[in-house]
């Protein structure tokens, strides 16, 4: 009997040993600073998806210990974003549940009712955790409220040129309209120029004058290359008087007063003066990594094609600009080509876009013409802010990557008609091909506006003669 009891009561400790010891190894977030992080990676259920996959070994970034997901941990890294999108179904919406065609209550307050983590077996493409139906919860009555969508398939609502569930800046009405008779290829077929330099730093060194060699600010004790010196004359930074130790000096030093030389500037020394471009940089794949503070990511570690040799190359600022040349057009297309090596990027150089891309690189077509690898995934923005409009480049490459009509808005807008558009991002074959050729999809959605219009049109023009 006793001999029994001791079993029992040694088992119990042993597990409540072990669940501590569990729980423990959950909390313990250790980041890589601060010494080498515990990998609990062989805790998880199963597969991490790809928008994640990078950053799962942080889990308290998403978990609380013991308590599943985090309710603000979604918000925190997606808000902004799907703010900035005009998100079509934001929480507000659903705070009173029981609108009049929510049917079947579906929990749309909370992410995970349609994301969860770790299921590789039921995710779809962009985290996607829910059947394909999922509209018919809330939109039940759709095909008898409106005429247009008598007869539709709730496996459709999503399909492309329709509707997304967040943003839907590329496919809302107005903007279709608005675009409804552009031709395939506009008349000018140009992307805006970059705005020249702004501050957003006092410290930032406003337009000064030129730098030449001569005036080259390294310490001493620096053994510096003079064709670093010549590269680093020939910049923008060098002629806006951006010196060696605004990039060299610690950033960590907020006085910037002790000159302490810093060999290899980080992301951190580029903040003081570029801001945006940080920002965006560290919320795409490129930079997430870093962002939880983690090494950066390499070719090595990525689920896409990668060139082999390439596998053990960082991402920082200077994976696309070689540090002191920082030749944006080399940072456009050449840069990429170097690592990224799927079918979609290797088809780039024979399509249409490539050509006009290197007319303009040789000076044979005007700025703004040719179409690089950025053009479509770092694209030129346009800000408005106290009256003054500027244009930066986005360098978050996953901002308007999928749902890929994201891509019209600010990109072929700028040049094409939006059927055509919609057209070429729906067929993937064609974005196999990186845009060489036509596509073989035809999109109705456009149809369904067109019929609208003329059903108003026929409305007004049959009440015209009774008003008169
Ligand atoms: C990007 C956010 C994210 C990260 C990082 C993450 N998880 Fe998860 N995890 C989730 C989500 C979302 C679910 C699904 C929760 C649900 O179904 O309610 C989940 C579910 C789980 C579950 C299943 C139990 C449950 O609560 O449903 C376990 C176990 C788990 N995660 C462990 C881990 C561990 C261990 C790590 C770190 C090595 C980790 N996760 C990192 C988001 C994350
Ligand atoms: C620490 C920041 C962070 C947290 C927390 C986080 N995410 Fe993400 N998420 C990212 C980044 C960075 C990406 C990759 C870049 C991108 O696709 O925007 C990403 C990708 C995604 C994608 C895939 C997008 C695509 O195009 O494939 C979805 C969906 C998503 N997150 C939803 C969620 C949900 C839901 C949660 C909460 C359970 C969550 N995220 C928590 C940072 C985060
Ligand atoms: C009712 C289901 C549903 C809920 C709830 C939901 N999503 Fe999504 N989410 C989707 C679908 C479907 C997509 C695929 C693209 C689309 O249709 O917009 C998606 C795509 C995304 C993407 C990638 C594409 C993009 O537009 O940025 C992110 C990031 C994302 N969701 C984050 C979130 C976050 C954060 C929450 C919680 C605030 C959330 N989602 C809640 C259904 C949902
Ligand atoms: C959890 C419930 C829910 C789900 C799931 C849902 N919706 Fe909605 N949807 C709403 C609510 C609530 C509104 C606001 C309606 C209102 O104000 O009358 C709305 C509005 C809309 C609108 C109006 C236009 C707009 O952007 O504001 C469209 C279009 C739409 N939904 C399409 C869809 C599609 C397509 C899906 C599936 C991809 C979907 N919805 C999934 C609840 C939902
Ligand atoms: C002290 C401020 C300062 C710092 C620090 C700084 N820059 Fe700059 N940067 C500038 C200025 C000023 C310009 C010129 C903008 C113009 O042409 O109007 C510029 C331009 C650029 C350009 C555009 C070049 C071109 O030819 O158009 C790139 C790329 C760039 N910086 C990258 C970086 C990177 C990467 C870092 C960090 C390693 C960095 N900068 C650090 C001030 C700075
Ligand atoms: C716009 C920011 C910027 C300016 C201005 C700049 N550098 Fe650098 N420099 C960098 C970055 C970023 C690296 C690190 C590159 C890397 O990580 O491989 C670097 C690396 C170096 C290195 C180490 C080289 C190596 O390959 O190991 C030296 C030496 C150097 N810079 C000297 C200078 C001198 C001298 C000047 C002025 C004539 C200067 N730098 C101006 C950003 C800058
Ligand atoms: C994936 C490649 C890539 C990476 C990584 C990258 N850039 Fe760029 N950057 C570009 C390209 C391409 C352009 C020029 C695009 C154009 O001319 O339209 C550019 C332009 C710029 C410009 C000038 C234009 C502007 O208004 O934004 C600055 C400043 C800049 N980058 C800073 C940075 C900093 C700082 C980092 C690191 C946080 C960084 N870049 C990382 C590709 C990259
Ligand atoms: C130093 C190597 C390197 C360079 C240079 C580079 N990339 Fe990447 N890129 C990566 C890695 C690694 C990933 C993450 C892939 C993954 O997670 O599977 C990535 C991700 C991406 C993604 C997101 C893919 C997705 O499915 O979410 C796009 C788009 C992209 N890169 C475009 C570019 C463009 C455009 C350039 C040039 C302006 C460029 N990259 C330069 C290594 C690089
Ligand atoms: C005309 C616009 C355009 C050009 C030019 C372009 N892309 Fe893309 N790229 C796209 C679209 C659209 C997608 C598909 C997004 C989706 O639907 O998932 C894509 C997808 C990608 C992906 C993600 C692939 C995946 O399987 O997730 C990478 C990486 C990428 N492009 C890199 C490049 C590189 C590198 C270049 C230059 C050699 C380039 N792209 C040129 C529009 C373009
Ligand atoms: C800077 C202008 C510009 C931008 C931005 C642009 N294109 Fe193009 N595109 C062109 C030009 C010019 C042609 C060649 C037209 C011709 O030959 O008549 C072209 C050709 C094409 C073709 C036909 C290729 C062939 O073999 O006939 C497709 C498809 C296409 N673009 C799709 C897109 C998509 C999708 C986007 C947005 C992701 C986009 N383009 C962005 C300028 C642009």
């Amino acid at each position: 009997m006793k001999k029994k009891a001791l079993v029992w009561i040694g088992w119990l400790v042993g597990s409540l040993l072990m669940v501590a010891y569990l729980t423990n190894l959950m909390r313990n977030e250790g980041s890589e600073a601060r010494g080498p992080m515990i990998d609990r990676t062989a805790f998880i259920p199963g597969q991490t998806t790809d928008g994640h996959y990078q950053i799962e070994i942080k889990c308290n970034v998403c978990h609380t210990a013991g308590e599943g997901v985090r309710q603000d941990a979604c918000i925190q890294c997606h808000g902004a974003e799907l703010e900035a999108a005009a998100d079509s179904h934001p929480a507000k919406k659903f705070k009173p549940l029981d609108k009049v065609h929510l049917v079947e209550r579906l929990d749309a307050l909370h992410c995970v009712t349609c994301h969860v983590e770790h299921r590789p077996t039921m995710t779809r493409p962009m985290g996607v955790t829910m059947p394909l139906d999922y509209c018919a919860h809330c939109h039940e009555t759709i095909q008898t409220e409106r005429p247009s969508h008598a007869g539709l398939s709730f496996q459709t609502c999503a399909t492309a040129g329709c509707h997304n569930f967040h943003d839907n800046r590329g496919l809302n009405e107005p903007f279709l309209t608005a675009h409804l008779n552009d031709p395939d290829s506009l008349e000018t077929m140009i992307v805006p120029a970059r705005s020249a330099w702004r501050t957003n730093h006092p410290d930032a060194g406003s337009p000064a004058k030129p730098l030449t060699e001569v005036d080259q600010d390294a310490p001493r004790s620096v053994v510096v290359d003079s064709a670093l010196t010549r590269a680093w004359v020939e910049t923008a930074h060098a002629r806006a008087g951006v010196n060696c130790t605004d990039c060299h000096r610690d950033p960590s030093d907020a006085s910037l007063t002790t000159g302490k030389w810093v060999d290899k500037p980080t992301h951190e020394s580029c903040k003081r003066c570029h801001e945006g471009e940080v920002a965006g940089f560290l919320g795409g794949r490129h930079g997430m990594r870093l962002a939880q503070g983690l090494s950066p990511m390499t070719p090595g570690m990525a689920r896409l094609p990668m060139h082999a040799e390439a596998a053990h190359r960082e991402l920082s600022c200077v994976s696309c600009h070689n540090d002191h040349e920082f030749d944006t057009r080399f940072a456009a297309m050449d840069a990429c080509v170097q690592c990224h090596d799927d079918g979609h990027t290797r088809s780039y150089a024979a399509s249409p876009h490539a050509k006009l891309w290197r007319d303009e690189v040789a000076g044979k077509a005007p700025a703004g013409s040719g179409v690089s690898c950025a053009t479509c995934h770092m694209p030129r923005e346009t800000h408005r802010a106290d009256g003054v409009e500027t244009v930066t480049v986005q360098h978050n490459q996953n901002d308007n990557l999928r749902p890929n009509e994201k891509m019209l808005h600010n990109v072929c807008i700028r040049c094409h008609g939006v059927e055509f558009a919609i057209e070429a991002l729906a067929d993937p074959s064609l974005i196999g091909a990186n845009f060489k050729g036509v596509s073989a999809v035809k999109v109705d959605s456009l149809d369904m506006i067109r019929a609208k219009l003329a059903e108003i049109e026929r409305k007004r023009a049959g009440r015209k003669p009774t008003q008169n």
